[in-house]
């Protein structure tokens, strides 16, 4: 469980010249009740405003320029890093933790780290504090209440009162189904968009002067319409989080492969908000599946370094350059 703690005023101020801007009575009281088999990620300024780690429990400070240590204190550059630590198995065990999965993550701020962790929490337990903040510096990020259910809890307080409340995330009800010509449009802005993150990622321009667009509507227009190109979709909505597509091409047979048929992957792309929810391997099954029925000796790919690990858990072998999944 990924979950999210914070206390905001009535005009969602969450901080004002590096600190709580209020002090109320037990306003704190279901933070500090976090404590062993839990694990706190915090940002570096609201680390270094408490000034040690928080007892009998994991810390974990995130932070692109510093490093601290002490008692129970892990550091991580990303709140994505500081969950991955979280639910390694070596580190649970190391600092006396429930199995991985079992922890309870809290982010407990600031506005970074909410806004990073916002699209993926499960939970929000949200403090309502009956006050309008006048020149707070840090706030708590918009998010979409469509996508939780509210649960209102105690109210607290003496002069200044508080509300407890939990956030739950509505389960998201993915669609899987196969690629239009109507979904194209979007489809193929998916796709550059991937491209152009991965030239971004390796620290390089894309090429200006190519109209990729048109380029691969003829491509997706032509083979689709002939069967030699297939995608599935995973769909939220009426948006497309997750894409896949497989290519059929003949070659002269060979020994392992008497059609002559090979399918190529490409496409493999799903939403950040989406991810580490088993939609990528569902789409890989599915578009595996096709090239079988295509009649298909073999799937190849070229992986990018994040894909390695997802097609190596589905079977692909290494093949020279390729990777392969025979069928
Ligand atoms: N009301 C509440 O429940 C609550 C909870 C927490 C904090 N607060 C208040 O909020 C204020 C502090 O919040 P803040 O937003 O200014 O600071 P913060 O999140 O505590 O710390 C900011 C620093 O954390 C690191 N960081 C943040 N987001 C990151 C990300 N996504 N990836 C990598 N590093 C990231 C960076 O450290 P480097 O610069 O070292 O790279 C950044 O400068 C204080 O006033 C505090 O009292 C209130």
């Amino acid at each position: 469980m990924v979950g999210l703690i914070v206390a905001r005023s009535k005009n969602n101020v969450i901080g004002k010249n590096g600190q709580i801007p209020w002090r109320i009575k037990g306003e704190q009281k279901q933070f500090k009740e976090l404590r062993t088999g839990n694990i706190v990620v915090m940002g570096r300024k609201s680390y270094e405003e408490i000034g040690h780690p928080l007892p009998n429990r994991l810390n974990i400070v995130v932070s692109r320029t510093k490093q601290f240590s002490g008692d129970n204190l892990l550091m991580a550059t990303s709140v994505h890093e500081a969950i991955g630590l979280a639910q390694n198995d070596d580190i649970c065990h190391q600092f006396g933790l429930p199995a991985a999965g079992c922890a309870k993550i809290y982010i407990a701020g600031g506005y970074g780290l909410y806004k990073e962790a916002l699209p993926f929490v499960d939970k929000m337990y949200i403090t309502e504090v009956d006050l309008v903040v006048e020149d707070g510096d840090v706030f708590f990020p918009e998010f979409d209440p469509d996508d939780f259910d509210l649960e209102i809890g105690e109210t607290g307080g003496d002069e200044v009162k508080f509300t407890r409340t939990v956030y739950t995330r509505r389960k998201r009800e993915i669609i899987y189904r196969r690629l239009t010509k109507a979904d194209l449009d979007a489809f193929i802005d998916m796709r550059i968009t991937h491209l152009t993150e991965e030239y971004l990622t390796a620290g390089k321009r894309p090429p200006e002067d190519v109209d990729l667009k048109g380029a691969l509507l003829d491509y997706y227009g032509r083979h689709l319409a002939d069967g030699t190109f297939v995608s599935w979709l995973a769909v939220d909505g009426k948006k497309i989080v997750g894409t896949s597509g497989m290519s059929f091409v003949e070659k002269p047979p060979y020994f392992t492969c008497p059609t002559g048929r090979l399918g190529l992957l490409s496409s493999m792309f799903t939403d950040p908000d989406y991810r580490r929810s088993g939609i990528a391997t569902e789409l890989l099954g599915r578009v595996v599946e096709e090239a079988r029925a295509y009649g298909c000796g073999a799937v190849w790919i070229t992986a990018s370094d994040m894909g390695v690990k997802l097609y190596a858990a589905y079977g692909f072998e290494h093949n020279g350059n390729f990777m392969q999944y025979k069928l």
